[in-house]
């Protein structure tokens, strides 16, 4: 039998960013789910229930009904690492994150960690992430497990270190690339045997692996191509500088990963934030996604994210968390800040685009438009419900906005994961605040 879910449906039907009716909004909406957790229909509330009167009911009233939310990048090892001192970038890893990640070798402390992370992002109405993991094959594991467990769409793989340097720990480096790549095909074997679990290889980025390492990946990656690969790129000018230096015969930091055969359809490249107009264009041609990290960007002062350009070139823009130096786990509450971002840049963003960027538009950069990421029937029913009345002030600022879009534009700056009452993936609840 099906069920019916009742709100206010918002979704966007294309790019705000190429058709100006692209957001959808039906305040007295229905959504109606088969067996199998897929959307069959979308629609006015009154038409649906006449349709199928046998259907069983949830309603939530005046609560906004909002495909999942898409984390493009966030790092599991760093779930405690959040607000961390340590200045911008290197500084920062060396001082806060490589001591954190290493923790990560006690079996007890992943498997406790990985519930509690894949837990809080659905809590956030994150219903799917691309997560940097751990560099320890049974933290890994317990990371696929805790997701395909509890209902978390996920894209992940071990962060990969083998090149010896001043700034990492060697308790963090891969014992071999064979290794390496023996723990890689045996994850890539447990991710086929769940939908939801996806494999992404994860040479860290270019001033952590060795050659043979990024061989290793890219091999791999046409060896089985349903998996991702992602890594950072163009984060911070000392860290450009450093890989321009060690890399002295390319152009620019794209073409590092471009010899190595790592950049195409499948790739997802964290930050980009300096990128040139010459890497821009070569990562277009190659379609190439890029993950856009607001709080985090701001939190290192890595720089301001170019979007303009990024979208002018054609490129799929997601938005990530990047815990731990973003400092907010709701995508969400990132997206009010990518907002303050392009505003710093004289791009003001509306909501349809700022909605797109956390649901529709990550999942095409993910390449997973045909599963999730709006209300299209056919698709996965991964939604939340964001409900603003359980807000007083926001409850009081929403009863003054005019129209729909009005409010979606508040919620999209007021609204915090506070809010979220209720999180499904494939038509399973997969969080709840027992509002309803
Ligand atoms: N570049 C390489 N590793 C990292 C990381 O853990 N976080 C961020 N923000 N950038 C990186
Ligand atoms: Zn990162």
């Amino acid at each position: 039998m099906s069920v019916i879910y009742l709100g206010v449906l918002a979704h966007l039907r294309a790019d705000p960013f190429e058709s100006s009716d692209a957001l959808e909004i039906i305040p007295s909406g229905a959504l109606r789910v088969d067996e199998e957790g897929r959307i069959v229909q979308i629609g006015e509330k009154w038409q649906i229930l006449a349709q199928t009167p046998e259907a069983r009911c949830v309603d939530y009233g005046d609560g906004w009904l909002i495909p999942g939310l898409i984390d493009g990048h966030i790092h599991f090892p760093q779930y405690y690492a959040t607000a961390a001192e340590g200045g911008q970038l290197l500084d920062w890893l060396a001082k806060s994150i490589f001591p954190q990640e290493a923790a990560y070798a006690d079996v007890e402390l992943a498997e406790d960690t990985a519930r509690r992370f894949v837990h809080h992002l659905l809590a956030c109405g994150t219903t799917t992430a691309m997560v940097f993991g751990s560099q320890f094959f049974h933290a890994n594991l317990a990371l696929f497990d805790a997701a395909a467990r509890h209902g978390l769409r996920l894209i992940a793989g071990t962060t990969l270190m083998d090149r010896a340097s001043p700034l990492i720990p060697e308790s963090l480096l891969q014992p071999s690339v064979a290794q390496a790549r023996a723990d890689a095909e045996t994850l890539i074997a447990r991710c086929r045997a769940d939908s939801l679990l996806h494999y992404a290889l994860t040479p860290r980025w270019a001033l952590s692996c060795t050659a043979e390492m990024m061989e290793m990946c890219a091999d791999l990656l046409r060896a089985h191509p349903e998996t991702y690969l992602q890594t950072h790129i163009n984060e911070n000018r000392s860290e450009i500088e450093a890989v321009m230096r060690h890399f002295s015969q390319c152009r620019d930091y794209l073409e590092v990963y471009q010899r190595f055969g790592l950049i195409g359809e499948r790739t997802m490249l964290a930050h980009n934030i300096h990128a040139s107009d010459g890497e821009l264009v070569r990562l277009a041609q190659a379609q190439c996604a890029v993950c856009h990290c607001p709080s985090s960007n701001l939190f290192l002062g890595s720089g301001l994210f170019p979007l303009a350009r990024h979208v002018q070139h054609g490129i799929d823009v997601a938005v990530g968390t990047d815990i731990g130096a973003g400092t907010r786990f709701s995508l969400w509450e990132n997206l009010s800040d990518a907002y303050k971002i392009q505003q710093l840049q004289g791009m003001s963003l509306d909501a349809a685009q700022l909605l797109y960027l956390g649901t529709l538009g990550g999942a095409k950069a993910l390449q997973l438009e045909h599963e999730t990421g709006n209300f299209a029937p056919g698709k996965s029913a991964d939604f939340f419900v964001l409900d603003g009345a359980a807000d007083g002030y926001l409850n009081e600022r929403l009863r003054r906005c005019e129209s729909l879009g009005e409010s979606l534009f508040c919620l999209l700056h007021l609204a915090t994961a506070r809010q979220v009452s209720a999180t499904y993936v494939r038509g399973r609840r997969v969080f709840s605040q027992n509002t309803v």
